[in-house]
């Protein structure tokens, strides 16, 4: 399992800015309690895997709230948790679509545990003035992809969202981060798929037609090639909860789109990144 530590000792294409990028761990909370994680989407890929990252915590520094929205889904979960299930990590259910259920949630927790440190429940950590919101956005949250216009406005607008926050929550010691991974191994790249072959493309005209084609292979061949495990992202997320200034934005993986990612932040003309893109996956197409 890779971790974010090892990533920068190992990694040689990334560039400074990466590098700088890295979230730099702090000690254990001053108290020396836990620190109370709410986590959602737990019953696989990244959210179950940082539950399982941060409730083995050799150390003990996290108690996890693992939410999931159907309970029917938690046996993965609890396997994965083994010994920690009941110890450090607690699964409930969430569905995020539902407000009542998040405050109703959010309420039965902090009543528990008089708090929550991570994640959620912004009334609470602004009282206390302390408390980290990280939110897995993805590379496609930075630079829209090609057939990928829905998901990535979607991810804009949790960027939006958490840029936004940022300046003012920090006059409240909370600070929020966005993860923004590129391809991780799991469930999501086989849904994203079967959604895909869903989708009749028939009526499109012969150029768009073949411009699919051609974006799908370098889709495809970014899975094959660039993909991380979900538990290196977890440790990412583990890193960014324990730094002591995290910043808003980490890309989990520097081997992929460092040039768009550049491109994005150094040209606010946003031709370089548009460049990038057409190059890289229109390699074919006049
Ligand atoms: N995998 C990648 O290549 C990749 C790359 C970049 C970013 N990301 C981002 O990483 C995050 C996690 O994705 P993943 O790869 O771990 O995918 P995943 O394995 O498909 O997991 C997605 C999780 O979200 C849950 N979920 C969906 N709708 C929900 C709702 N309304 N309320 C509560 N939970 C809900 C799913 O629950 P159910 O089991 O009930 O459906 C599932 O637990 C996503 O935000 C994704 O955009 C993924």
């Amino acid at each position: 399992m890779g971790s974010a530590g090892s990533r920068r000792s190992t990694t040689v294409a990334a560039t400074d800015a990466q590098e700088q990028q890295q979230p730099q761990v702090e000690e254990l909370d001053e108290d020396g309690s836990p620190r109370i994680v709410f986590i959602t989407g737990c019953s696989t890929g990244i959210g179950l895997a940082t539950a399982v990252v941060l409730a083995s915590d050799a150390d003990k520094r996290f108690k996890v709230y693992a939410t999931m929205r159907n309970l029917g889904k938690k046996a993965a979960l609890e396997e994965a948790a083994g010994k920690t299930l009941g110890e450090s990590l607690f699964i409930k259910e969430l569905d995020v679509c539902s407000e009542e259920a998040v405050n109703s949630l959010v309420k039965e927790i902090e009543s528990e545990e008089g708090r929550i440190d991570v994640l959620a429940a912004l009334p609470g950590m602004k009282a206390r003035k302390k408390g980290r919101i990280i939110n897995v956005s993805s590379i496609i949250g930075v630079n829209g992809h090609p057939f990928s216009e829905i998901y990535s406005a979607s991810k804009f607008a949790l960027e939006g969202l958490t840029e936004s926050l940022a300046p003012t929550l920090r006059k409240f010691n909370i600070r929020c981060s966005l993860v923004e991974p590129g391809p991780v191994t799991t469930s999501f790249n086989n849904n994203a798929k079967s959604l895909r072959e869903g989708i009749d493309s028939s009526t499109a005209d012969d150029k768009t037609q073949a411009l699919l084609q051609e974006a799908l292979k370098e889709m495809y061949r970014t899975v094959t090639e660039h993909s991380q495990t979900a538990e290196e992202v977890a440790e990412i997320i583990k890193n960014v909860i324990l730094s002591r200034a995290p910043h808003l934005r980490y890309q989990t993986n520097s081997q992929y789109a460092p040039g768009e990612v550049q491109a994005k932040f150094s040209d606010a003309t946003g031709d370089k990144a548009i460049d990038l893109m057409e190059k890289r996956f229109y390699p074919e197409t006049k």
